[in-house]
C-alpha cells in the first residue's frame, strides 16, 4: 500500500447502486482524506453498436442472459491503459462471483497490500467464460448464497478493506481488535449506564484493574467462539493459559 492509499476501480451496470453507500460515514472520510479512491464506471459506457447491449443469449440455448465479454474488457482496458490479459504485472482484477472464494478478514487483509485494485460486477446468469478465465485475476464470493449481482458483494469488500488502511478509523487498535482479526470473535462490549433497565454491567470492567480487563475479555472472546464458532479455534492464536481456559469450558459441558 503507497503510503497507506488503495485506489478502487469498480466494473458495475448500476453505478446508481453505488452513490449512497459510498457516501457515507467511515468510507466517505476514507476518500476525502485521500487514504483512498473509489472510481465506479458504467460498462454500459463501453458497450458497442448500435443498441449498446451489454448482454446476449447463450450459445448452446436454455434461458436466461450472460454479460457479454467486449464492454466488460473494453472498460478494464481502457481505464487501465493497456488490455491486462496475461501479464504478469497487473493489480488484482476481482471478478465478484458465488463461485470464487469465500472472503475472510485475512483476504481483505492480504488485498490492503495493494495500491490498486479492479472489481467486476457480474449480473444476470453469469457473464461470459473468457472475461473469468483470461481477464480476471481472482474471483470472489461474500457467502454461500446468491444475490441479484456482484454490486453488494463489491461493497462489501471496498468496506472491509477501506477500514484497515492505516488512518482511517479513528482509534489505531480498533481493527486489531476486531472479531476474526486475531482468528476469535470479539470479547462484548459495554457503555454508561452501569445499571440499566435492571441489567448489570459485569463487575470487573468497573474495577479499573487493566490486567483483570484485559484477562475477562480475553476469556470472553474465547468463550463466545467457542460457544458460536468453534470452527475457528483450530486456527486461531492461542497461549497455554487460553488452552487451559477452553479445557476448562470444555469440561463444564460434561
Ligand atoms: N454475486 C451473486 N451472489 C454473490 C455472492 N454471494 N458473492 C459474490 N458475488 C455474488
Amino acid at each position: 500500500m503507497a503510503g497507506g492509499v488503495v485506489r478502487f476501480d469498480i466494473f458495475t451496470l448500476f453505478p446508481e447502486m453505488f452513490s449512497s453507500p459510498f457516501d457515507a460515514s467511515i468510507i466517505r472520510r476514507a476518500c476525502e482524506a485521500g487514504r483512498a479512491t473509489l472510481t465506479v464506471h458504467n460498462i454500459r459506457d463501453y458497450a458497442t453498436g448500435k443498441h449498446h447491449m451489454t448482454d446476449d443469449t447463450p450459445y448452446g440455448g436454455g434461458g436466461g442472459m450472460v454479460m457479454k465479454p467486449e464492454p466488460i474488457w473494453n472498460a478494464v482496458e481502457r481505464v487501465l491503459g493497456f488490455d491486462p490479459a496475461g501479464r504478469p504485472d497487473v493489480p488484482p482484477l476481482i471478478l465478484l462471483t458465488p463461485q470464487g472464494r469465500p472472503f475472510t478478514q485475512a483476504m481483505a487483509r492480504e488485498l490492503t497490500a495493494h495500491e490498486r485494485l479492479l472489481l467486476i460486477c457480474g449480473r444476470y446468469e453469469g457473464v461470459d467464460e473468457r472475461v473469468r478465465q483470461y481477464l480476471a485475476t481472482d474471483e470472489i464470493s461474500i457467502g454461500d448464497y446468491v444475490l441479484t449481482g456482484g454490486e453488494v458483494p463489491a461493497m462489501v469488500v471496498v468496506d472491509a478493506i477501506i477500514r484497515l488502511i492505516p488512518g482511517v478509523l479513528g482509534d489505531p487498535g480498533a481493527a486489531a481488535d476486531d472479531s476474526h482479526a486475531s482468528g476469535l470473535l470479539e470479547y462484548p462490549h459495554y457503555t454508561r449506564p452501569a445499571l440499566y433497565r435492571g441489567y448489570p454491567v459485569p463487575e470487573v470492567l468497573l474495577s479499573g484493574h487493566h490486567a483483570e480487563v484485559d484477562r475477562w475479555r480475553r476469556r470472553e472472546a474465547l468463550r463466545r467462539t467457542y460457544e458460536r464458532r468453534p470452527d475457528l479455534l483450530a486456527h486461531a492464536d492461542l497461549s497455554q493459559a487460553d488452552r487451559e481456559f477452553l479445557a476448562q469450558l470444555d469440561a463444564e459441558e460434561d
